[in-house]
């Protein structure tokens, strides 16, 4: 026994220090034994530094992560609080509550209501607040955002909406060189692949096809506004290379002359120097306008998902953009998640999120049981979309 606790000196600063270099490796840095000696050989103690808050929670051995995602919100402020609040991710003053470690928002925040200015402001707080907290925000650009920043500005625009920044003008600039635009540009991407467990590393490390093995390589979920269609050249590196294309095109969108808004006037369109594959990040078939995952038939759509899964690194595919007024719509098993309700009040939908809860518990020295349980909220009610449940036998190094 003395022994036992001569190990357990030795190894107590060399898993400490595991633990604190863990958030900052990309994830073919971290051992995966290393992490799994850390979790069965110490009890956690709840902590509240930012970094390792999120990784861990107090509780011994089992790791939990939880994450809310929320759909198309088109400037409609109380809706948005509503929804936020119902999923635990804000308490009733709108501020983060630490209840949730990651809140996704998948983009198209713009047009059709008067809350325009006021959700990406809130959305900057809580993205501020969530870091202090340990937590993460992750907002996207839906089709909406990228309309507006090419120039049609008065297509989908309530005049009413266009008064609470001024003029068209005044609009235009707030989306490009403006706080708004800015935000975009710093804290916004069109997809992310967001890990279940941190052996993956953090949000938006690339899936590395080199890791295939490990029973945790697909832990992840991604998220896109449109969908990530199998067609689309551009998937991977995923998601560094879709990544890459929006933060190229949406510089050179945001530091043109913005164009005379459309209509009246022409469809100012990409800029001249979009690449080709620029041009295709916003093509019908693009993530950001694709809706083949929402309307295609089950068979034809079900065959097609593993393959995108596969290459991305991921075990479902949560978007917007086809709104179901009724219901979150989960296709194939849960694969593809379409979460996109109406929210608005333009639309008049039914409110709602998508929660997904995350566990990974120890059944015996080499045994854990991984459980992913994903539920649509609603304002009166609960429906379980999928409830995974994988037994791993070994240890995190059996890749
Ligand atoms: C991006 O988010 C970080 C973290 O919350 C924040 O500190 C920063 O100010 C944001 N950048 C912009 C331009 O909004």
């Amino acid at each position: 026994m003395p022994r036992l606790l001569l190990l357990l000196a030795l190894l107590t600063p060399i898993c400490g220090l595991a633990l604190y270099l863990a958030p900052y490796a990309r994830s073919q840095d971290v051992p995966f034994k290393l992490y799994s000696l850390f979790a069965t050989t110490f009890d956690r103690k709840p902590t509240h530094s930012p970094d390792v808050g999120l990784l861990f929670e107090a509780g011994a051995r089992e790791f939990r992560r939880k994450i809310v995602a929320v759909g198309d919100l088109h400037g409609d402020m109380p809706n948005a609080q509503t929804v936020l609040e119902m999923a635990g991710v804000v308490d009733s003053g709108g501020h983060w509550t630490g209840d949730v470690d990651l809140f996704v928002q998948t983009g198209d925040i713009i047009d059709r209501g008067d809350d325009t200015i006021k959700l990406y402001h809130w959305m900057d707080q809580l993205r501020d607040e969530a870091q202090a907290a340990g937590g993460m925000v992750l907002s996207h650009l839906g089709n909406h955002e990228w309309m507006n920043v090419i120039g049609m500005s008065s297509l989908y625009v309530f005049p009413s909406e266009i008064k609470t920044f001024g003029s068209i003008a005044k609009r235009q600039k707030m989306l490009s060189s403006g706080s708004i635009g800015k935000s975009w540009a710093a804290n916004y991407t069109v997809t992310s692949r967001v890990p279940l467990h941190p052996a993956l590393g953090p949000p938006n490390t690339d899936y590395d096809p080199a890791l295939a093995r490990s029973p945790l390589s697909h832990a992840a979920l991604s998220f896109v506004h449109g969908g990530l269609a199998p067609s689309y050249p551009d998937l991977t590196p995923f998601p560094s290379r879709i990544n890459a294309l929006g933060h190229s095109l949406l510089h050179k969108l945001q530091a043109r002359d913005p164009p005379p808004p459309h209509p009246p006037h022409p469809y100012p369109g990409l800029p001249e120097d979009a690449t080709p594959s620029e041009h295709r990040l916003y093509a019908t078939d693009g993530p950001l306008w694709y809706r083949g995952w929402a309307v295609d038939p089950e068979a034809e759509v079900c065959a097609k998902v593993d393959e995108v899964l596969e290459k991305t690194g991921t075990r479902r595919m949560v978007m917007g953009h086809t709104p179901d007024f009724e219901r979150i719509v989960s296709r194939c098993g849960g694969k593809i998640v379409i979460i996109d309700t109406g929210i608005c009040h333009a639309y008049g939908g039914v409110l709602s999120a998508l929660s997904i809860d995350y566990t990974l518990t120890p059944t015996s020295e080499r045994g854990w049981r991984e459980r992913e349980v994903v539920t649509a909220v609603y304002k009166h009610r609960r429906e379980i979309l999928a409830d995974d449940v994988r037994e791993l036998q070994g240890d995190f190094s059996m890749n």
